[in-house]
């Protein structure tokens, strides 16, 4: 793990977190925004599709995928506690072998690592500084469509990182989340080749489908 914004995001997700999140996951299926995640790239009807799940947490987007349109897929993720889990619930449901497990920061990676059909960051870039390193790295590797989803830009979302922030820092936890401008998000997708298709809202999370021009 050379970068220390990677020991950062591993420090900040604990094992007990990942096992929670992983029961809630077996309980009641993927989280509202995944299922916008899912709808949109399932919309595309894309057959036998190699998958890249940046940041893909307990796996649920490949858990789900492998199901009918994915032929395998990569999961590379900051976190070895939430790697931990996929792993085990990618087994559990006869995928292991079709799984790609990377543990690092993404973009330290991403030039060793093949292009997929469709690159997923669900609840990523929020915990990443640098939004342009990692899009750009994640743009590089999509062949046809990328989808992600990011905190919206509202009132509320900027008081409410705010707010989560300042608790960080009391705690003198260097782990941060970022709400980065969807505007500025948006622009770099379209310089890399990709148009918006999709963007669907909840009230914390907003969820864009970009397909390659
Ligand atoms: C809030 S969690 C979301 C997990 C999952 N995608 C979900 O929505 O349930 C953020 C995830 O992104 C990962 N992550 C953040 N920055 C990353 C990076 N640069 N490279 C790889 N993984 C990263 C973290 O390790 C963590 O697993």
């Amino acid at each position: 793990m050379p970068c220390n914004c990677c020991e950062i995001t591993d420090n900040a997700f604990s094992e007990a977190e990942a096992r929670a999140e992983l029961r809630n996951y077996r309980r009641r299926g993927p989280m509202n925004q995944t299922k916008l995640i899912l709808e949109a790239i399932r919309s595309l009807g894309i057959k036998n599709a190699n998958l890249l799940d940046i940041g893909g947490g307990v796996g649920a987007i490949h858990h789900e995928l492998l199901e009918d349109m994915a032929r395998e897929a990569t999961h590379v993720d900051a976190s070895s506690a939430y790697l931990k889990e996929a792993k085990l619930e990618a087994a559990r449901r006869g995928h292991g072998e079709r799984v790609h497990f990377i543990h690092a920061d993404f973009t330290d990676v991403a030039s060793e690592l093949p292009k997929a059909d469709v690159v997923t960051l669900d609840r990523v870039v929020c915990c990443y500084p640098d939004f342009h390193r990692l899009l750009k790295a994640a743009t590089d590797h999509s062949q046809r469509a990328l989808a992600f989803t990011y905190p919206r830009e509202t009132w509320y979302m900027r008081f409410a990182l705010k707010v989560a922030n300042f608790f960080q820092g009391l705690r003198k936890d260097p782990f941060r989340v970022f709400l980065h401008p969807v505007a500025e998000m948006d622009a770099l997708l379209k310089t890399e080749g990709f148009e918006r298709v999709s963007l669907r809202r909840l009230f914390v999370w907003e969820m864009a489908l970009y397909q390659r021009r």
